[in-house]
């Protein structure tokens, strides 16, 4: 099932970004072959992290996430899921290989919109976002309450103020959204929670930036940044382009 919805606040006749995103929920039952290996469709570093997960539920989110990712590039760009290559751009903060991730191959279009992208993975859904311009995107599940009261320290001061007279659900649901947006924030600057934890002020919108929340299934919260000059029209997706190979075709 699929279903669009657009929003702009753009004044009439404002060009408008098209954004794809997908938020898709891993499919039941075993995907990964028992004996460790890895598929295919992985490239050397998927290969590694995913052996690093010590966990074969874990494994299997990962392994879904990135066939998540590859499945809508690869529709995007006309080329297979695998084949699609990746790279790390230098962080912001201090020039180390783990900034945004971007395409590496096949070779952007001279003459067309770079492509850029965003995901994120939490429980067993996964948010992907593709857009012309930046773009950061965060899932969430919802915490539990020791959880947030374990996280809400170190949050901005405006931020534990506005949390502060909530109490129960309304405290869970309203921190996961508040930590989904600074987290778009964090992927759509490149430079990691660090830089937004306390020092920005999600409770509204960051200076030079639009934060945006999306509607997630329920017990999770979804939200996307891009720079408050770009204007965007929306398209939500619950299915991938190619669902993941079942085990026996990999
Ligand atoms: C990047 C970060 C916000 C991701 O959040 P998370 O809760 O761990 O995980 P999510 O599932 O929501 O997102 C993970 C995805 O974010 C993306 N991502 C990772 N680093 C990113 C960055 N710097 N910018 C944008 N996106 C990034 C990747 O696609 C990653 O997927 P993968 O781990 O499967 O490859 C978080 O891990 C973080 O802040 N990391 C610290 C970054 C750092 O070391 N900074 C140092 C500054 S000097």
């Amino acid at each position: 099932m699929t279903h669009d919805f657009t929003w702009s606040d753009a004044p009439p006749g404002e060009v408008l970004d098209p954004v794809g995103i997908w938020i898709v929920r891993a499919p039941a039952g075993q995907r990964l072959p028992p004996d460790g290996s890895a598929p295919p469709w992985l490239d050397e570093k998927e290969r590694s992290r995913l052996a690093s997960i010590p966990q074969q539920s874990g494994r299997e989110s990962y392994a879904f996430a990135h066939w998540a990712l590859r499945s809508v590039l690869g529709s995007s760009l006309g080329c297979s899921p695998g084949s699609v290559g990746f790279l790390r751009q230098p962080c912001p903060g201090c020039g180390g290989a783990h900034g945004r991730p971007a395409i590496r191959s096949p070779a952007p279009d001279p003459a067309g919109e770079p492509l850029e992208f965003s995901m994120s993975h939490s429980g067993d859904h996964v948010a992907i976002a593709v857009a012309e311009a930046t773009i950061g995107i965060d899932i969430e599940s919802w915490p539990t309450p020791e959880s947030v009261a374990g996280y809400l320290p170190f949050l901005h001061p405006r931020e534990q103020q506005w949390l502060g007279g909530r109490a129960g659900d309304e405290l869970v649901r309203d921190f996961a959204r508040l930590w989904t947006r600074k987290e778009a924030m964090a992927k759509a600057t490149g430079q990691g929670m660090a830089a937004v934890m306390n020092r920005l002020d999600l409770t509204g919108q960051p200076l030079g930036w639009r934060v945006r929340q999306l509607l997630a299934p329920p017990g999770y919260e979804a939200s996307f940044a891009v720079p408050a000059s770009v204007h965007v029209s929306v398209t939500v997706y619950e299915e991938l382009p190619q669902p993941m190979p079942e085990l026996a075709r990999t």
